[in-house]
């Protein structure tokens, strides 16, 4: 018989090849309708997500496919109404996060390539436009040329020569020089030509950047100067008889020249700086009066760009910063309950991933019944995404014009997802509720909840750990957790003699643990840490705690009648209080100093 492990391998691999081929299609897809008719069905964001999400696909289905790698081509912009012509050196493109840890790892590489401790860089905007390659031949504008696949682009010097300020003659050595920049279209001036287009009835331009690229392609170059074109150059590719030696010093002298250049950017030494050099770029985008998608770093000295070199698509001395949008649409693939500790059911809107400010997002939470109601969120629905304080992902609401008319309204279940119980609606505050007290997914809860690390604070009691012991049968409660031995840990996966014992000194120290921490750890309902903190302060021990009216509880600062009686009820369930005599039998301290 055949090893079903790598039966399961193989299945996988043939889930991730199918997935592969979906996705480059899509790509292809999308880059076509990009850069070919400037008329993008998905925003940037969207298109970065499938970039990376193939990126790590590749990444998984290794070498052995001898996959050419597709993520690693340069979006190709060429059209076949112009003439192609061959840059003189490759035009590049950027590798781009929306997060500041492959900024770090992005670092770390160079630094430990070029064996330096801080590298100055220069951050520039990330303009939001097309990417132009300009030939001067002793000194004359030869050829404008677009990026096309990196190695031969479309011929638009005719559209070039209708941007006013663009010089067609330069002071320079007899040879060829490269100017690499951006065109792009004011958003003075995209608002204006959106507003022309409204007025005639006509679908106004998604984005600058959509109308840049469609200007730029135009065959009528009266058409072109109607639309204003500008342009910003900031890079430098075949250079005859000048040699520059950093980035800011190329930035300076495009100026000098006569050329557009970026009028902010800033130099930074060390990430520190570069971190907040992209802040203050950020803060004052909107004030640059053109489209900007983010920060471009680059390794400031020269010398260094040719000892780190380019990968097939990009340099390894620069990186896009991109501002991530912090609401983004994804859908909703399934619905699933949480059952927490108290037994309260939480409704997960399982999503399909998506970047937002820089994490991963796949899952928010619905709360309760009444907000799936009130937001009217279906399976299959268009949502938009917020962080909300930056941290927290919720939906804000349903994009209804996206909605499949077959969708249904989402029905709550009536069973508890664990253990099966009926699930009763709790007054008043819209959650329902698991009531079986010994329900496996409220027990894995409470544990957690108990070891965690402002009640017990036993760190290597986190959820990998106690879903293994409680499916060994190991432990039910947290009283279980004291009975655990030597024998029991190093049987499971991942554990070794020293970890093991690690973790029984853990448990151990636990015990002799302040006893608002306890209170806290047994995760009675209404109670928080402050709360358990009054408790502890004002009853001495746990068994006063226990023995306290209704009257007495309501003496502690900030406990009111709900939370009173709320502990009242904890400690008149016997599997509660069973579990409290465990955890008295195994030497827990149950009391204040
Ligand atoms: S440097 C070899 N600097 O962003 C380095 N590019 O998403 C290549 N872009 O292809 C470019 N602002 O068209 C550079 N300040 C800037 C930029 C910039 C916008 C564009 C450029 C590039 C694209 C990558």
């Amino acid at each position: 018989m055949s090893d079903p492990f790598s039966q399961i391998e193989r299945q996988k691999r043939v889930v991730m090849l199918g997935r592969l081929k979906k996705l480059r299609d899509e790509i292809i897809k999308h880059d076509l309708l990009y850069y070919r008719d400037s008329r993008p069905e998905i925003s940037d964001f969207e298109y970065d997500c499938l970039k990376i999400e193939l990126e790590n696909l590749e990444k998984l289905v290794g070498s052995a496919e001898e996959i050419e790698k597709f993520s690693q081509k340069i979006g190709d912009d060429s059209d076949p109404g112009f003439v192609s012509r061959s840059h003189l050196s490759k035009m590049f493109s950027l590798d781009n996060t929306y997060n500041l840890t492959d900024l770090k790892r992005f670092d770390e590489k160079i630094r430990r390539k070029i064996c330096c401790d801080d590298i100055t860089y220069v951050v520039e905007p990330k303009i939001d436009g097309v990417a132009i390659n300009l030939i001067y031949r002793d000194g004359d504008l030869l050829h404008a040329i677009t990026r096309g696949d990196g190695i031969h682009g479309d011929d638009v010097t005719q559209n070039l020569r209708t941007i006013d300020n663009l010089p067609q003659k330069i002071n320079w050595p007899t040879g060829f020089v490269e100017f690499r920049g951006e065109v792009f279209i004011r958003n003075d001036v995209f608002e204006r030509i959106n507003e022309k287009k409204i007025k005639a009835g006509e679908e106004p331009f998604a984005n600058p950047r959509n109308l840049a690229a469609g200007t730029i392609k135009l065959l009528d170059s009266n058409l072109v100067a109607e639309r204003q074109l500008s342009i910003i150059l900031y890079g430098v590719g075949r250079c005859d008889g000048i040699s520059y030696h950093n980035q800011s010093e190329v930035l300076a002298d495009l100026r000098q020249r006569g050329f557009p250049g970026q009028d902010v950017y800033f130099l930074a030494t060390g990430l520190d700086e570069v971190y907040e050099k992209i802040e203050k770029l950020g803060s004052i985008k909107s004030t640059l009066g053109y489209p900007t998608d983010g920060a471009v770093l680059k390794v400031n000295e020269l010398k260094y760009h040719d000892l780190l070199g380019c990968t097939a698509k990009a340099p390894r001395w620069a990186f896009a910063y991109k501002f991530s949008p912090s609401q983004v649409e994804s859908v909703i693939e399934a619905i699933s309950l949480q059952v927490g500790r108290t037994g309260i059911i939480t409704p997960v809107a399982e999503l399909s991933p998506v970047f937002i400010s820089g994490t991963m997002v796949s899952r928010a939470t619905l709360h309760n019944e009444d907000e799936i109601k009130r937001k009217d969120i279906r399976l299959g629905d268009r949502v938009i995404i917020e962080k909300a304080g930056e941290i927290i992902p919720a939906i804000l609401e349903v994009n209804l014009a996206k909605r499949d008319p077959t969708a249904m309204p989402f029905v709550f279940p009536k069973n508890c997802p664990s253990c099966g119980a009926i699930l009763e609606k709790s007054n008043g505050d819209g959650f329902w509720k698991c009531k079986n007290f010994s329900c496996a997914d409220q027990c894995r809860e409470r544990i957690l909840h108990f070891a965690s690390r402002n009640a017990m604070d036993i760190h290597q009691l986190g959820s990998t750990v106690v879903t293994k012991l409680i499916s060994a049968k190991l432990i039910e409660n947290m009283s279980d957790i004291y009975g655990l031995k030597m024998y029991h840990i190093i049987s499971m996966d991942n554990f070794g003699p020293k970890s093991s014992e690690n973790l029984l000194m853990a448990i151990e120290a636990s015990k002799h643990k302040d006893l608002y921490r306890l209170i806290y750890g047994l995760g009675i309902p209404s109670v928080g840490l402050q709360t358990a903190k009054d408790l502890a302060l004002k009853f001495n021990s746990l068994d006063a705690l226990i023995g306290a009216t209704l009257e007495k509880l309501m003496m502690v600062p900030r406990v009111g009648e709900k939370t009173a009686s709320d502990i009242i009820d904890f400690f008149s369930k016997k599997q509660v209080i069973a579990t409290i005599e465990a955890l008295r039998n195994h030497g827990v301290n149950f009391s204040n100093g």
